[in-house]
């Protein structure tokens, strides 16, 4: 079975996929833990679906490192095999990078390397393209730039909205992440193999 440590800044809906899918016996990954930056409303879910959870508030900390620092302490406790950042709306310090990746994956909202960064609707939006997407990458140290394990084309609607985009882009993201996670537990997908390539 396959250990899930999630972390979160918002409202957790694709967390909330992913311990739908645990739910099933046959789902060979159980969500260990929930972690979030801050007090973010997706720490509820632990509550309804019965997984712990912990907070390691960016703001209570001097400065990222030391946060990071604090956030590998809490996400070791749980011994994970995959660490999932499923809309942890901070960048990780290296050390967070060191010690987690390749398994120490992402969730991103458009097609990359196109909109990297906190604002990858809201950018596709500015920039009046036609298409973007849906991405699940292996964190490294850069900017939403690590290794592909899955993407996916989205069409952007005549006037869609960010938040109407956005809510076309989370079912995508939620099935790449969910079929990702599939892959890493029955071997068809090997994370040190793609960080390598
Ligand atoms: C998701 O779309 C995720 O890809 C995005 O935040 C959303 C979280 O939604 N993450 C990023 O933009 C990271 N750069 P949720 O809290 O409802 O799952």
């Amino acid at each position: 079975m396959l250990k899930l440590v999630v972390l979160i800044s918002g409202a957790g809906s694709n967390l909330r996929a992913l311990l739908d899918a645990s739910a099933d016996a046959e789902f060979p990954a159980r969500v260990v833990a929930i972690g979030a930056d801050r007090d973010a409303d997706g720490l509820a879910l632990g509550e309804e679906y019965g997984v712990p959870t912990f907070s390691v508030p960016f703001t209570a900390y001097p400065d990222r490192d030391s946060w990071g620092d604090a956030l590998i302490d809490e996400v070791r406790r749980w011994e994970p095999d995959v660490v999932v950042l499923s809309g942890l709306m901070r960048l990780v310090p290296p050390a967070v990078v060191d010690a987690f990746s390749p398994n120490l994956i992402n969730t991103h909202p458009a097609y990359l390397p196109e909109f990297p960064g906190a604002h990858g609707v809201r950018d596709a939006i500015a920039a009046g393209v036609t298409q973007t997407g849906a991405s699940l990458i292996v964190v490294d140290n850069s900017v939403d730039g690590g290794p592909i394990i899955a993407q996916e084309r989205i069409p952007v609607l005549p006037g869609d909205t960010e938040s109407s985009l956005h809510d076309r882009i989370k079912p995508v993201e939620r099935r790449l992440l969910i079929q990702a996670v599939l892959d890493i537990a029955n071997s068809h997908l090997d994370l040190k193999e793609l960080a390598r390539s």
